[in-house]
């Protein structure tokens, strides 16, 4: 495919003159609709407050997250994800918050939809929030129990697509989930709710700041997640997991953290061309965002990083810095 090119007739150079040839030559373009914002959700809170690992980024009780996602959607955005904060008082052992039917990610989602009617609402499958332990998952004689916490995650799954959520997607990396839930919705007239699967979620530090924005940091401790998660060293195992997820009936995957997995978004586009999402999590916005807050970085790469994950493959991308660039953009 590639033909010599030689110095003079081919001067590179010529298509970088000015910006209007270096845009109109350009291979990759990211838009508000490739962009989705988390928010944090946070039972019983009354107005927001910082969260101290993450520059700019805030816990919003319901109300205040209503105002949040107008803000959201002025800005261009369409789509955002949903992560509850659940009082320390409501998690136990096994997670069995999760599986209440009028709990608090439920109402906030009825809340959320009733005000936004055509907001794409992406809602987290896995049973993080609700533990003491912090795991996604039940444990039983010291292991997460893979087949034990599938069946909460079904009734989970039920519950979010009953509240409204158009998206919902497993997080939790447990073997056989996606296709049982599949089933489940299938059987309970959900047929229409999609499954975006983290297919190839790694075992990162990077998701350190999220995990203190919604207070399971302390509840873990120094346990790991490695059992569950993969590890950062394999890239077949992760075309393995895609595989198996669209087999069971994902309709989207997603690979986690983004900007240090950049070989595994392009691998995976490449290889299945479905549609491929990316998160550039709470460590990847946060190092970006302190530095740019410090002047030690300007916030331009902010914006180079997204471009970096679209270029890489990822159809949308989770980004904490969404609502911000997205109004950067429209004001260009
Ligand atoms: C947990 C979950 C995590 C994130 C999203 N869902 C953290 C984890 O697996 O411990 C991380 C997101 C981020 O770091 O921004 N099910």
């Amino acid at each position: 495919m590639f033909i010599e090119r030689k110095f003079p007739n081919t001067r590179l150079r010529r298509l970088r003159r000015n910006n209007n040839l270096i845009d109109l030559v350009s291979e990759t373009s990211l838009t508000s609709n490739d962009l989705i914002q988390p928010i944090f959700i946070k039972e019983n809170l009354n107005g927001s407050e910082e969260i101290e690992t993450m520059p700019n980024i805030f816990r919003y009780g319901i109300e205040k997250a209503l105002k949040e996602i107008e803000d959201i959607k002025n800005s261009g955005i369409n789509s955002i994800a949903v992560f509850p904060v659940i009082d320390t008082a409501n998690k136990d052992s096994k997670g069995s918050q999760a599986a209440n039917s009028n709990n608090f990610v439920s109402t906030a989602i009825k809340a959320i939809k009733k005000e936004f009617p055509d907001i794409i609402l992406i809602a987290d499958v896995a049973l993080d929030p609700y533990t003491d332990h912090g795991h996604d998952g039940v444990i039983i004689n010291n292991e997460v129990d893979n087949d034990e916490t599938i069946k909460i995650l079904i009734e989970q799954s039920l519950i979010l697509a009953d509240s409204g959520a158009d998206i919902i997607a497993p997080s939790d990396m447990m073997d056989g989930r996606i296709g049982l839930i599949r089933n489940a919705l299938e059987q309970n007239s959900y047929k229409n709710t999609i499954l975006l699967s983290y297919a190839a979620k790694f075992n990162s530090k990077f998701y350190g700041p999220f995990r203190d924005a919604v207070g399971s940091a302390s509840s873990l401790g120094k346990s790991s997640k490695y059992s569950y998660q993969m590890s950062s060293k394999n890239k077949e195992e992760a075309l393995h997991e895609v595989a198996m997820d669209i087999n069971e009936g994902a309709d989207i995957i997603m690979v986690k953290p983004a900007m240090p997995y950049l070989d595994i978004i392009h691998l995976i586009k490449d290889s299945f061309k479905i549609p491929t999402f990316a998160y550039q999590v709470s460590g990847e916005y946060s190092m970006l965002k302190l530095s740019i807050n410090k002047g030690w970085l300007e916030s331009e790469v902010m914006l180079e990083s997204l471009i970096s994950i679209k270029r890489a493959g990822a159809d949308a991308i989770f980004s904490y810095a969404a609502k911000e660039i997205s109004m950067e953009m429209q004001n260009k």
